[in-house]
């Protein structure tokens, strides 16, 4: 990687395959400012992957773990610092505030610009700066986009080429003259002449910031997951909103995933693809992988994607889906065999774990993994664990915002169209929270303005996958709180526009709108514990939705809000689960939802800039209903 010096500025040395002057010169300049010691263009070859490995594990950034155990796999352990996305510190800087919206942190563009260039002017020195790139979407789709991130952190190339199509085949389809989202990121850690590094270089400072005109996007300080890996929230959902409000589709925080129902008399079950938006660490991944129950023989869940949903409307009428990524990044802790052998299943090799403890023989662990927890385990800041000391001091042996990284090709139940560039049409759209309390198993909405209502005033409990205080309920439209890259009212009336095209070639073509849900895993007993066992048994919610798709309007009753399943109308086949149980997490308590249209009001009134009118007609008569 030793590559020659002129007068000081690392060569820009770009291979021959890259045929982009606009490219090379970008590299350029960002190296300009950054002034890191080399520049290494990424290949996205394995020999490449393998070699960053290693050089990782030589400086201490990572562990090769047991070869045998977990073959190909890698523990990387974070600065206790930099542990999870920082949202107060992510920034969308439109030209005009209004267009940020009052729920993102807005600074102005050429502000930020000043601010930005004086951190990021020699940040680079001492390090490599690789360059990435990669395309969100199958490689020379229509329905791609690429990306071109420079980064200082090697963890984040390697994860790079598991989570997106990386490296010379992109820059094959960029060839002269194609368009690519400009992404820099430094981990904010200059190193002097002869300084020694430490394992996770990042920086007290964090700035993730956005420039949704130009389609840029800068990040500074992190290392860790979306703060970092810029295809992800920052592209894929950020600017990628942006990019579907001006070309009419849709980037949402949203699992896909297809069931099929068990074949009759050697013919196929029908087969339905749905699309399910919960917010970070609320369930997408284990939901996009379930595993049927008992008494669900013969139904196939198969995964198209875990976290993000490209969705453009066919001429046809309905929706088409994709997933822009190609690996998952996925939480640990709670994954086991019985929750969710598939997620377990594609972690078993070629993986690299961030932030999981390390057990003697050189194999990983986390919370959950198994019900009794080893006797010994490095935790995941280095230090001695063990359940006396866990006990004792709380000590969590994995941080509860730990990853696994893992190629979507490793997933034992993935789709065979989960890579198709037309995508797959959706038949339904399910949104959910983590709410102790109030919201009931599963509703439909009666028609799509109440469903985005649903969507719109949807609260959940905070998680750890982003810095803050957890466990407190917040709104989290449409579990795109932390990733609209614009105004959340133009965002609401986007989907209603959405809705009302969709409804108007439908019509010609005979083709209805998708349905859509709301669902609550996560209502908790006297005891503080969750009474809805979830996971696969979640099956059987999906099953009910499927019957309401095929069946119209059997199987439930219409209640303040919606309609939801009576007892009878789910199959228990397998399950002890009594319909007093059942009362505990479906009963609607008025009192709590009169508290909860509380909180609608306020979020609408945060949001009354451009909230779309049908919206607040819909929570009228929702009060008016209440109030009788
Ligand atoms: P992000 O990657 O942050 O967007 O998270 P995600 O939405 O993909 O969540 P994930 O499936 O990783 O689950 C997060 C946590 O919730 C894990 O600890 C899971 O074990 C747990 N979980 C997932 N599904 C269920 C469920 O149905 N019931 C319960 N009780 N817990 C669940
Ligand atoms: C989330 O927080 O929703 C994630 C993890 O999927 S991260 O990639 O860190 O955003
Ligand atoms: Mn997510």
């Amino acid at each position: 990687m030793n590559q020659p010096r002129m007068g000081g500025i690392a060569a820009v040395n770009a291979p021959a395959y890259v045929k982009q002057q606009k490219l090379i010169s970008w590299v350029a300049e960002v190296a300009a400012l950054t002034k890191p010691d080399q520049i290494y263009w990424c290949d996205g070859s394995q020999a490449e992957y393998d070699r960053l490995c290693s050089d990782m594990v030589a400086a201490g950034t990572m562990k090769k773990l047991n070869q045998e155990k977990r073959p190909n796999s890698y523990l990387a352990c974070s600065d206790p610092s930099d542990v999870a996305r920082v949202e107060d510190r992510t920034f969308i800087c439109s030209a005009k505030k209004e267009d940020a919206g009052p729920t993102n942190n807005w600074t102005d563009p050429a502000e930020m610009r000043h601010t930005l260039h004086g951190l990021f002017d020699g940040c680079m020195r001492g390090r490599t700066m690789y360059v990435v790139p990669f395309s969100m979407g199958p490689l020379g789709s229509p329905i791609a986009h690429i990306g071109v991130e420079l980064s200082d952190s090697p963890y984040v190339a390697v994860n790079m080429r598991i989570m997106t199509r990386m490296g010379k085949a992109v820059c094959d389809v960029l060839g002269s003259d194609g368009e690519f989202v400009p992404c820099v990121h430094s981990v904010g850690a200059p190193l002097a002449a002869g300084q020694k590094d430490v394992a996770w270089p990042c920086n007290p400072t964090k700035y993730i910031v956005h420039y949704p005109e130009t389609r840029e996007i800068w990040s500074y300080g992190s290392g860790y997951g979306g703060n970092a890996l810029l295809g992800k929230k920052c592209f894929a959902l950020r600017i990628a909103s942006t990019m579907g409000r001006d070309q009419g589709w849709l980037a949402e925080h949203m699992l896909i995933l297809g069931v099929e129902a068990p074949a009759v008399n050697g013919k196929p079950g029908k087969k339905h693809y749905v699309a399910a938006a919960f917010p970070s660490a609320c369930g997408k991944t284990n939901f996009a992988m379930l595993i049927p129950p008992a008494g669900f023989e013969g139904w196939k869940v198969t995964t198209i994607g875990d976290d993000i949903a490209w969705i453009k409307p066919g001429a046809d009428g309905r929706l088409y889906a994709i997933n822009p990524e190609a690996g998952y990044f996925g939480v640990a802790p709670g994954t086991n065999d019985k929750t969710n052998r598939n997620c377990m299943a594609s972690m078993r090799d070629n993986t690299i774990f961030t932030n999981v403890a390390l057990t003697d023989d050189g194999d990983v662990w986390w919370e959950g993994m198994s019900s009794t927890a080893p006797e010994h385990l490095i935790d995941w800041q280095g230090k001695d664990w063990t359940p006396a000391i866990a006990k004792e001091t709380g000590a969590k042996a994995a941080h509860p915002n730990s990853r696994f990284t893992v190629a979507a090709t490793q997933n034992p139940v993935i789709d065979a169209a989960w890579d198709d560039p037309a995508g797959v049409p959706i038949s339904a759209f399910i949104f959910g929270g983590r709410r102790s309390t109030t919201v009931p198993l599963v509703t439909e909405a009666r028609n799509w303005v109440e469903g985005v209502y649903m969507a719109a005033t949807m609260g959940s409990e905070t998680t750890a996958a982003a810095v803050g205080q957890q466990g407190v309920v917040r709104r989290d439209p449409f579990a795109m709180l932390p990733f609209t890259g614009y105004n959340m009212s133009d965002y609401f009336q986007h989907w209603l526009t959405m809705g009302e095209k969709l409804a108007a070639l439908g019509k010609q073509n005979n083709v209805e709108l998708p349905k859509i849900f709301c669902v609550n895993w996560f209502r908790t007993g006297a005891d503080g514990k969750f009474v809805w066992p979830g996971f696969g048994d979640n099956m059987r919610v999906l099953k009910w939705m499927l019957d309401r798709l095929e069946g119209g309007q059997t199987g439930g009753v219409e209640h303040l809000f919606g309609v939801t399943p009576r007892y009878a109308d789910l199959s228990w086949e397998g399950l002890n689960f009594s319909e007093e149980q059942f009362d505990r997490i479906t009963a609607i308590d008025k009192a709590a939802w009169k508290a909860e249209t509380a909180l609608h009001t306020e979020l609408f009134d945060k949001l009354k800039y451009h909230l779309p009118q049908e919206l607040a007609e819909v929570k009228l008569a929702l009060e008016k209903q209440l109030a009788d």
